[in-house]
């Protein structure tokens, strides 16, 4: 009956609008990571290759040393209640640039990790045929690359819908706060943290296998 109650007293209401609200949260978040780590990324792994842009790497390296050492529900509350403290910015807004600043810190060393996997004779090749640093990057390095990090993008993309659940930190009543919020009105704990538990099973696994089918298809390319 406690399932009834769900759907008589509209409380499914809650998981949807919170189901939307992690979507949105991690999906614009993981833009701005994907974006901004590229960024970072090239910057960084330029430097390692050549040493050129030393300056540059170095604000970067404090910026990743900041992001990925301090919590992201600190940052998250930080951008909330300290840089952004007017009310026209919502949890939601507040929320996507938060995730995104933290994700890009982690996407950053994805990148970096998979420009570096790729052999330095590619670029003395694609130099010695007459291409400039960037061509080279751009059609020799960067396609290969690519290739090597979306598995791990896809990872992020999975970490992220997990990580946003510390949103309701700054008033948004994503996934994880529905749960909470229905849980502390039915005084019944465990079917609304259940369902909250299995929307985001259902979720990663759905993205996990989407990842999966995706380096299938690579494989069977690469097979010919
Ligand atoms: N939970 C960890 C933290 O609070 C991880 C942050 C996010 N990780 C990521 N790959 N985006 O710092």
């Amino acid at each position: 009956h406690l399932y009834m109650n769900l759907v008589q007293d509209k409380r499914y209401l809650y998981f949807l609008e919170g189901l939307k609200n992690t979507l949105i949260i991690t999906f614009f978040a993981l833009v701005i990571g994907v974006a901004l780590g590229f960024i970072i990324g090239m910057v960084r792994s330029t430097y390692d290759r050549t040493g050129k842009g030393k300056i540059a790497n170095g604000i970067c390296q404090f910026y990743l040393t900041i992001m990925r050492g301090t919590p992201a529900v600190i940052q998250l509350m930080i951008f909330y209640y300290c840089i952004f403290t007017s009310r026209i910015f919502s949890g939601v807004f507040v929320g996507i640039i938060a995730f995104g600043l933290n994700s890009a810190a982690y996407v950053a060393e994805i990148i970096r990790s998979g420009i570096m996997s790729i052999p330095k004779g590619q670029m003395e090749a694609g130099r010695s045929l007459g291409f400039s640093y960037g061509e080279t990057m751009r059609y020799i390095i960067m396609p290969q690359a690519v290739r090597n990090v979306l598995p791990a993008i896809f990872n992020e993309f999975i970490v992220l819908i997990k990580e946003t659940a510390v949103a309701g930190y700054v008033a948004v009543q994503d996934l994880t706060k529905a749960g909470d919020i229905v849980r502390s009105r039915t005084y019944d704990s465990w079917t609304p943290l259940l369902t909250v538990a299995l929307i985001y099973l259902i979720l990663t696994m759905f993205f996990s296998f989407l990842e999966k089918k995706m380096e299938e298809a690579f494989q069977r390319k690469e097979r010919g």
